[in-house]
């Protein structure tokens, strides 16, 4: 992680730097198209770092973290159902109909995603999050209260993350319990327990 961290710094500074440079020089239109990404990892760096390995080096923190993209684009149904949604090839293909990567190792995962999607073979994804099959837990009611960007408090900082991976321990009931019981809500066993 510090070799992560240190790498961050590095391209930040030269990204300031190349900011400066364009800004002083006559070259600006000459300014890449796409944002500069936080670090380069390759797909066997993903072996190393925290979460599961995926079957596609599926990067939050250059989709969410430097594109921006919300997280409702692709967790579409976070606001109105329990489960959150995991996007289809299709959302992908969105973008990666025209989005290529820059460099060889970017441009294998991406052509990885384009292969299954060619051959309707959807990309199995690790799952990370999950509660026991007797408990309950709605993405919408938690979102309608706690609000769109309440995310991080159970997932964590998910915009840095280059691979997934869990934060908090949902899988003991304590964790619920509380903020349940801080904020007043519902603590009947037959709200979480089928
Ligand atoms: C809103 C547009 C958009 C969507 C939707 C999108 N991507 Fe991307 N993706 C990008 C852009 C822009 C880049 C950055 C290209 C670059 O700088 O190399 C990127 C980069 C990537 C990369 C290369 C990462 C790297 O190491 O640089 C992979 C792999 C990738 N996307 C997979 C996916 C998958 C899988 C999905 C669907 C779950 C997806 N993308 C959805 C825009 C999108
Ligand atoms: C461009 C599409 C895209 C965007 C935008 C996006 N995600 Fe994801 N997300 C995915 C895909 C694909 C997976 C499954 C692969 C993985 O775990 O990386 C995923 C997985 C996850 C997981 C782990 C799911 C599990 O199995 O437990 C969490 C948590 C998550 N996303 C949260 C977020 C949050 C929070 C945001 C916004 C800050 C966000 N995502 C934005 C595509 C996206
Ligand atoms: C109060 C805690 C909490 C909040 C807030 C929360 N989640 Fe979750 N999330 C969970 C739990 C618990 C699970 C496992 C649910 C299950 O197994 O049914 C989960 C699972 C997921 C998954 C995996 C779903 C799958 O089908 O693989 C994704 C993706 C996800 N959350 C995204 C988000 C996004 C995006 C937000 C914010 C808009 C968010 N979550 C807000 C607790 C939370
Ligand atoms: C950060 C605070 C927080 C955490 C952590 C949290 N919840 Fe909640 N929960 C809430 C809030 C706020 C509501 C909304 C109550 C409302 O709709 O007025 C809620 C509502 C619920 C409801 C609906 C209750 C009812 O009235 O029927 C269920 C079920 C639930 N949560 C399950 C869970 C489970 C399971 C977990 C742990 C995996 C969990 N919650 C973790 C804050 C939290
Ligand atoms: C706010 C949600 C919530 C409420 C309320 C709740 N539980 Fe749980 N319970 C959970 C979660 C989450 C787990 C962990 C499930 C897992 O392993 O993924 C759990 C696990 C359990 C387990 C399995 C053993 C363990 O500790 O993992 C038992 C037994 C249990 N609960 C009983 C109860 C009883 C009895 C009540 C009422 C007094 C209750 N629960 C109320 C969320 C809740």
């Amino acid at each position: 992680m510090r070799k992560l961290a240190l790498l961050a710094a590095g391209t930040g500074l030269l990204a300031l730097g190349a900011v400066v440079l364009f800004e002083g020089s006559s070259t600006a239109q000459q300014a890449p198209a796409q944002p500069p990404r936080p670090w380069v990892l390759s797909v066997e760096d993903s072996a190393g770092l925290k979460g599961p390995k995926q079957p596609i080096f599926f990067r939050h923190d250059i989709h969410v973290g430097v594109n921006k993209t919300p997280c409702q684009y692709c967790h579409y149904s976070v606001a109105e159902a329990s489960e959150p949604g995991i996007p289809s090839m299709a959302t992908c293909m969105g973008c990666h109909l025209i989005v290529s990567g820059r460099d060889s190792s970017d441009k294998a995962e991406i052509k990885k995603l384009r292969d299954a999607y060619n051959a309707k073979q959807p990309v199995e994804w690790v799952r990370i999050h999950s509660v026991a099959r007797h408990v309950h837990f709605p993405h919408m009611r938690h979102i309608k209260v706690l609000g769109a960007n309440a995310c991080q408090t159970c997932h964590g900082d998910v915009a840095r993350m280059p691979q997934v991976f869990k934060v908090q321990n949902i899988n003991n009931m304590g964790f619920c319990i509380t903020c349940h019981v801080q904020r007043g809500v519902n603590r009947d066993c037959t709200a979480c327990h089928y």
